[in-house]
């Protein structure tokens, strides 16, 4: 062998060694979410492990982070950003922070029950809006869903506007719940879900307001007295990943992502159906004083927020809010 063809077998050699390296390296999937691993969050979490490992042959595994591991969910958010994070599942809380037009999604009273909400998600509108993420330096894969919001606190029972009335009632981090509870005539005090618990116990805020999913698995009846079934919006949940996890993959491997986040919702959406059903017992079982709010009950909440309705209209797209509201 002369030492040209020496040079290029060894070449070769190294290519083909350095290739089958970038194959089996292994790529570490931080997924940061806010409650735990026996949640909602921590079931699709799992589900996405699952699928993302067993199709990539593990060349991705995930860790997580579970019960707030790596802060607040807006910090989370911009740890993605950043790079420090690759994935999490995040509620809709301080999203519209992010991308504006989530907000829609956040009006209250807009869907009228869970098939409702989860066709317009996966429809045109809900579709169009995981593309916005983008421009903010984000990759959303997927809707999932927490079930719809309800009330709990400790002063008293709900069942009409003015039992709201000064409430100090923890709301999530999100413009659009603020200017609802603040027209209720509330006290809506904002604030990063990592304090709620330690705010309730030390009587610092009188209440919150979480779907079932949220107020069983964090253990809310423990701190909390009054359950009120009010429905009052829905809380979409998101799957995103970093744009630099994103775009240091094989488009194969960026559809095998797609294609665990699409189950990981179902297996979301699977647990919010069983606790939709089996949560409002076990909160009384557990000591919670539970009320529902009736259909004329809604109505006068819906018409004591129509100031808050007239600010959604200058806010948002009209056509769009009635697209969803005729969605069938
Ligand atoms: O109320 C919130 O902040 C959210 O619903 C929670 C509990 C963090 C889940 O995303």
């Amino acid at each position: 062998m002369n030492s040209f063809t020496m040079k290029l077998a060894l070449a070769t050699a190294l290519g083909v060694f350095a290739l089958a390296g970038a194959a089996n390296a292994q790529q570490e999937v931080k997924i940061g979410y806010a409650l735990a691993p026996t949640s909602h969050y921590g079931v699709a979490a799992q589900k996405w492990q699952e699928v993302v490992e067993a199709r990539t042959d593990g060349r991705y595994t995930f860790r997580h982070f579970p019960s707030s591991g790596l802060g607040g969910e807006r910090e989370v958010i911009e740890g993605l950003q950043i790079g420090t994070v690759e994935a999490t599942i995040v509620s809709s809380g301080t999203l519209s922070n992010f991308v504006p037009e989530t907000g829609i999604f956040d009006i209250p009273f807009l869907f009228r029950d869970l098939t409702h909400a989860r066709k317009v998600l996966d429809g045109e509108v809900g579709q169009a809006i995981l593309a916005k993420f983008d421009d903010a330096g984000l990759v959303a894969l997927a809707w999932g869903e927490q079930g719809f919001r309800h009330i709990t606190n400790n002063r008293n029972a709900i069942g009409e506007p003015q039992d709201v009335a000064g409430l100090k009632l923890r709301t999530m981090e999100n413009p659009i719940h603020i200017t609802a509870f603040e027209t209720l005539g509330a006290a809506p005090t904002p604030m990063a879900w990592p304090e709620v618990i330690s705010s309730l116990q030390q009587g610092t805020i009188d209440g919150q307001e979480n779907p079932l999913s949220v107020i069983t698995s964090a253990k809310l009846s423990e701190v909390q007295k009054y359950l009120t079934l009010s429905g009052h919006v829905y809380s979409p949940a998101m799957l995103l990943v970093s744009k630099q996890l994103w775009e240091g993959m094989t488009p194969e491997d960026q559809q095998i992502f797609k294609d665990a986040a699409k189950e990981a919702v179902a297996a979301m959406r699977a647990y919010v159906d069983e606790v939709e059903t089996s949560g409002v017992e076990q909160l009384k079982a557990e000591g919670m004083e539970i009320s529902e709010l009736t259909a004329e009950e809604k109505a006068d909440f819906q018409k004591a927020l129509a100031p808050a309705y007239e600010k959604y209209y200058g806010q948002y797209d009209k056509a769009t809010i009635d697209q969803i509201i005729a969605t069938e």
